[in-house]
């Protein structure tokens, strides 16, 4: 129950961090848009905006630092909280036991150290490479530096599909995209940052390319931030994560979270991108057609009785899916899933076909050794109807 509640804990601390970390970051970039010149000159103002908030005007100008205020405001912790709650999660859910939840659906033998060397190296190898090509090839080529980018994603998105199971594969491409987001903060934003300000306040011209640099990394958090929330929200629905074609699905949604993002973004400063609703449109179509069920063909083989399935239900999934399981880990039916009445496993036949016979995700890292053999027996049953 404890551990329970640990979950419980830092998701909700994880979130907090999020919002308050990309309700910043959405902010800023709003406020960045909306200076306006000043009515009279001032030296080094570059704009001024009004905003109302509980019956005050508040009035932000936009200056170069000239002198040092007695306190500013970073707004770095977010990043960083949000970061280490998240990895803090990701160890919890899939690191502990042994690595026992990124097991299942390898093409090849893969050992439980080294999925988890495989969950760890990726991330750190990810923002290594990110990083290299946005500082040799970005500042000369950002257009290939671009495409090089969205080719490695794909990339990556297709093989955590095909090494992980699909909860942890969505989770992976979230926690890479996050890694590469906080460390394009740490590494990157701020210490440049700090480099311009103290060139500005000795009264030396500032390097604008770090300036710019900073930007370009800004940039790329904001387009990325809305991705990383899907692959998070994908996780509570299996149709998506579950589907055979995962890694596209997840793909044409992540063009649909950058493009919605362009569309704030260029919103905000009145030149509103309405070609970025030429792909959003496409990818959800392609999205919602993919996962559009399938008519299943009728089965004639012969009738496949509800006892026989049964049967392999107590042997492979009441450990954990029964109203007392005997799991030493689930000690709880997981997400209140039990199979004790036959008229919830009727219930719930569809997503047991999913998880059992298309995805093979369930027996959770087929911990109670399912056969091929009794797949293809439940999947006959439902397929005849599911009949009791
Ligand atoms: C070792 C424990 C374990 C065993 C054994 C197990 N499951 Fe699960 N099952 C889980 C966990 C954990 C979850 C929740 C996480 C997830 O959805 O991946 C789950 C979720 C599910 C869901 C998704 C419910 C939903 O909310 O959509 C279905 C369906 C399911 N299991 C079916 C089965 C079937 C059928 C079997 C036996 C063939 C089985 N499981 C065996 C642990 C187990």
């Amino acid at each position: 129950m404890l551990d329970q509640w640990l979950h419980y804990a830092i998701r909700l601390f994880h979130l907090i961090a999020g919002i308050m970390w990309i309700g910043t970051s959405f902010y800023f970039v709003w406020l960045d848009g909306s200076f306006q010149a000043l009515s009279e000159k001032k030296e080094g103002v570059e704009g001024e905006t009004y905003m109302v908030h509980g019956g005050f005007f508040y009035r932000v100008e936009k200056q170069r630092p000239l002198v040092m205020p007695k306190i500013l405001h970073w707004f770095k912790y977010e990043a960083l909280l949000t970061w280490v709650s998240g990895i803090f999660l990701l160890g919890l859910v899939y690191w502990a036991r042994g690595g026992l939840a990124l097991m299942g659906v390898a093409p090849f033998r893969m050992t439980q150290l080294s999925a988890i060397g495989i969950s760890i190296g990726s991330l750190v190898v990810s923002w290594a490479v990110y990083d290299l090509l946005w500082k040799f090839v970005g500042p000369r080529a950002p257009k290939v530096a671009l495409a090089v980018s969205l080719v490695l994603l794909v990339s990556m998105i297709h093989s955590y599909a095909k090494l992980f199971p699909g909860r942890a594969a969505f989770i992976h491409v979230g926690a890479m995209l996050g890694t590469i987001m906080v460390a394009n903060v740490w590494m990157r934003i701020l210490p440049n940052q700090r480099r311009m300000i103290a060139a500005s306040l000795a009264g030396q011209e500032p390097d604008w390319a770090k300036g710019a640099a900073a930007k370009q990394r800004s940039l790329h958090n904001s387009y990325i931030t809305i991705p990383v929330l899907i692959t998070m929200l994908s996780n509570h629905f299996s149709f998506v994560f579950d589907h055979q074609r995962k890694d596209l699905i997840l793909a044409a949604l992540c063009v649909v979270g950058a493009c919605v993002r362009h569309l704030m973004i260029t919103a905000e400063k009145k030149q509103t991108a309405y070609w970025a609703l030429g792909p959003i449109v496409l990818s959800l179509s392609y999205v919602v057609f993919l996962t559009i069920p399938t008519t299943i063909p009728p089965d004639h083989t012969p009738p496949v009785a509800f006892a026989e399935v049964n049967a392999i239900l107590v042997q492979r999934c009441h450990s954990c899916h029964s109203s007392t399981p005997t799991d030493d880990v689930f000690r709880a039916p997981p997400n209140g899933v039990t199979f004790d009445a036959p008229d919830s496993v009727h219930a719930l036949a569809p997503r047991i076909r999913l998880r059992v016979v298309e995805a093979g995700t369930m027996p959770f890292a087929n911990k109670t050794n399912m056969t091929p053999a009794e797949r293809e027996i439940v999947r006959r049953w439902i397929d005849q109807g599911a009949r009791l």
